[in-house]
């Protein structure tokens, strides 16, 4: 059974040995530029989920890095007063990525400049997000088209950041089915200074549909003189080592850590799920930070979260029913004993 949550925050889940003597992949170090990470399991960035209060979720269940969700550059440059808020972390929560996205180097490096002064541990461009707002704007996975621009973003955050931090580029496979624009913007990003590609290997096109085709991952990994850290479709222990095994440093969990956050601590640990009352406990802590963080917009925040716990068995039918029609925090309280 997985480990219960530490008060301790950091990340602090200890290793399961594999075997006598033998380092288990996902427990090894790894240096990107200035940061130090005791282990090769990340949190993936995503938009509307991985603020401060989810953040701190996974990182209880052993997360070894995690990430804001995307923020606009432009925002932080012209100090918009919602966008700023997304820049705040807590004191407990390094290793912390911020990542940004835009298209305009100088206004990408001032932002960078100001992720760093707000704590962040590592910078990562966004150069695959595929929404058709952002894309349109000539941020996002549009950037894998215009491998100059990407470039000259690259170098411009590189040198705003002063070696301080490292620079990471989250990046597609390509704009769609069959482009390699990933695979061959990805040489010109290190050129530029950043310091590890991380790859969702979906095409733009393709949005978060099918499965993420790794051989591009293993290729890239085999290519690139910098570590190469995967996203998609992982969704457990054996789908995290063969990313390791195929080549990639490290692993990012996504959508299946949304409701399930244990699954840190399942694939760290080769651990079963923990107690029911665990999990619930979990549930209850996650709750009541994303409440005291959010307030009231903390409603509408919560309701992505109670079908998955559902499916994860934590929450019964009905309970994660009443949870959704739930009109306010108290109400939301009430139904989990808080
Ligand atoms: C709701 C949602 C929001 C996301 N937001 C971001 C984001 O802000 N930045 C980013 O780089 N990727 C974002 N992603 C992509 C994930 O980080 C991840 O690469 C992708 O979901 C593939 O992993 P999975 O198959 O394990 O979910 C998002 C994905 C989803 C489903």
């Amino acid at each position: 059974m997985a480990t219960p949550p530490s008060e301790t925050p950091g990340h602090g889940r200890a290793a399961a040995a594999p075997g006598a003597g033998a380092v288990d992949p996902l427990h090894e170090p790894l240096r990107l530029g200035a940061l130090a990470l005791d282990r090769r399991l990340f949190m993936a960035p995503m938009a509307g989920i991985t603020g401060l209060a989810f953040r701190r979720s996974v990182r209880r269940w052993g997360a070894g890095l995690a990430f804001t969700e995307m923020i606009s550059a432009y925002g932080v440059h012209y100090r918009n007063r919602r966008t700023l808020d997304y820049l705040a972390c807590g004191p407990d929560e390094h290793p912390l990525g911020f990542q940004l996205f835009g298209a305009d180097a100088s206004v990408l490096a001032d932002a960078a400049a100001r992720c760093v002064a707000a704590g962040a541990d590592l910078v990562d461009l966004n150069m695959a997000c595929p929404m058709r707002k952002v894309v349109k704007t000539g941020a996002g996975a549009a950037l894998l088209g215009d491998p100059d621009g990407a470039a000259a973003i690259v170098a411009a955050v590189v040198g705003a950041v002063e070696g301080r931090v490292p620079v990471t580029v989250k990046i597609r496979s390509g704009l769609r089915e069959g482009d390699e624009a990933g695979r061959r913007t990805a040489p010109r990003l290190v050129a530029a200074g950043a310091a590890a590609v991380c790859i969702h290997p979906r095409t733009a096109s393709q949005m978060y549909r099918g499965r993420a085709d790794h051989a591009v991952t293993f290729a890239l990994a085999a290519e690139l003189p910098v570590p190469v850290i995967a996203s998609g479709d992982v969704d457990g222990r054996a789908a995290a080592l063969a990313l390791l095994e195929g080549g990639a440093a490290a692993v990012m969990l996504a959508r299946h850590a949304v409701g399930h956050p244990w699954l840190f601590a399942e694939i760290l640990c080769n651990a079963e799920p923990p107690s029911h009352e665990a999990r619930l406990a979990e549930v209850r802590r996650f709750t009541g930070e994303a409440m005291e963080g959010m307030g009231a917009r903390s409603v509408g925040y919560l309701r992505q979260f109670w079908p998955r716990y559902r499916r994860a068995g934590v929450l019964d039918k009905e309970l994660a029913h009443a949870l959704m029609l739930a009109p306010d925090a108290p109400a939301a309280r009430a139904l989990l004993g808080m």
